[in-house]
């Protein structure tokens, strides 16, 4: 199944993630951090969802909003680092161990191009939100980043032809990034907007965010519909 091959490679690389996501890592990490923060908004002590949350890293944002963090992970070395910053759980993404409708908050976060199939994440997330309840979405931007964008010139990021391509692989214009070591799958945008409005999201905000000018990050805030789907 590819889910659990998907699982083996974040198991052995685990050590290395945890270093990558350090608030001191890069500038791009902390950007996350903050577009996070501003795309999530306070909570009130409830329960904020990261679904594939690997190592944890973004907790403490979570948390200084004032929401309650509970992690979601396949991977058990991502979550053997989690497991200091959130309380965790291993499950898979589409097949979430809580019932309908019963949490107020939850994000996903830089692993939208993780899952081969990141419409069935979003489905599940819609249905464990409660009514009214609010999900942020945040990963590279779909048309700017990927294995059909050179970056390599910050100041000229060029597309090829291989937009519309979805398949996983670890072609790469950084040879020391996510991509080209775990590979990765493509979202299209239009894929990931449509994913979350055939889910039952409502979108509320989008924002994009990137240091050269061309954005490196995509993201969007939505909330549940009274049915909760
Ligand atoms: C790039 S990491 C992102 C981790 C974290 N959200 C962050 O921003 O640092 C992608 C994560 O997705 C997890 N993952 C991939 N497929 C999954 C699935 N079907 N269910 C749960 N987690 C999954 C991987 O194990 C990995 O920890």
């Amino acid at each position: 199944m590819v889910t659990s091959r998907t699982t083996a490679v974040y198991d052995e690389h685990a050590d290395w993630y945890n270093e990558l996501m350090s608030p001191a890592g890069s500038d791009c990490i902390r950007r996350v951090h903050a577009t996070l923060g501003d795309l999530l908004g306070h909570g009130n002590g409830g329960t904020c969802l990261d679904v594939c949350c690997g190592t944890g890293a973004h907790a403490p944002t979570v948390a200084a909003l004032g929401w309650s963090p509970v992690g979601v992970d396949l991977s058990r070395n991502q979550l053997r680092h989690a497991s200091h910053r959130l309380p965790v759980a291993v499950a898979d993404a589409t097949a979430l161990p809580l019932a309908d409708r019963s949490v107020p908050a939850g994000v996903c976060v830089l692993a939208g191009t993780d899952v081969p199939d990141y419409a069935a994440v979003l489905r599940e997330i819609a249905r464990v939100l409660a009514p009214g309840g609010r999900f942020v979405h945040l990963g590279v931007h779909p048309c700017f980043v990927g294995a059909f964008a050179d970056r390599r010139d910050a100041s000229r990021t060029v597309i090829d032809a291989g937009y519309a391509d979805r398949s996983r692989t670890f072609a790469s214009w950084n040879t020391t990034g996510v991509r080209a070591r775990l590979g990765a799958w493509h979202v299209p945008l239009s894929d990931l907007l449509n994913g979350a409005m055939t889910a039952g999201l409502r979108i509320e905000r989008t924002v994009e965010a990137g240091p050269d000018g061309v954005p490196d990050l995509f993201g969007f805030t939505a909330t549940a519909g009274p049915s909760g789907d």
